[in-house]
């Protein structure tokens, strides 16, 4: 395994994903322990942008419960709709938070936050967790995260089918 990722620091945002891409994608397709691939995930991300907060929930019966990540303490659970992070797995969908204050429902493990954005990863047709993302930054966030998030998001997909 690689100890160490490589990514142009003066690259724009897309390219540096373009750049993690191939190394998270070899860096989970070694390991087939989860947990191990969440938290090397969160460590990648939070050395290649350096978010506030990125991590996991991951579903537990009734409640997004919390997994690997890099960042300050959090809430540990989450339920079905509430937060960016349940709305996210309600919805199915991604969602993109420019100004966290103005989220109904925000639910707020750190005042340093402020956008935030927040990709669900299937099994089939399933939502098993969410990748969340946090910025001290308004509307940090925008498509071309979304885009790779949920790049990321198949990728550990991927390994939850095989
Ligand atoms: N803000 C999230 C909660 C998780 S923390 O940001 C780490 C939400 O509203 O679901």
């Amino acid at each position: 395994m690689a100890e160490q990722i490589h990514f142009s620091t003066a690259a724009s945002k897309q390219q540096i994903y373009e750049e993690l891409l191939p190394q998270i994608s070899a860096l989970i397709s070694t390991e087939k322990n989860l947990i191990a691939n969440l938290a090397n995930i969160s460590a990648v991300l939070k050395q290649a942008f350096n978010f506030w907060w990125v991590g996991f929930y991951w579903v537990e019966e009734e409640a997004l419960v919390l997994g690997p990540f890099q960042g300050t303490i959090a809430c540990t659970r989450i339920q079905f709709g509430k937060g960016v992070c349940g709305s996210a797995w309600q919805q199915k969908q991604s969602i993109i938070v420019p100004n966290v204050g103005l989220f109904p429902g925000h639910i707020a493990c750190s005042s340093a936050s402020k956008s935030e954005i927040v990709v669900p990863i299937f099994n089939h047709n399933h939502v098993v967790g969410v990748l969340d993302c946090d910025s001290e930054y308004e509307s940090h966030f925008d498509e071309t995260d979304q885009i790779y998030l949920e790049k990321i998001a198949l990728l550990i997909s991927k390994t939850l089918c095989l």
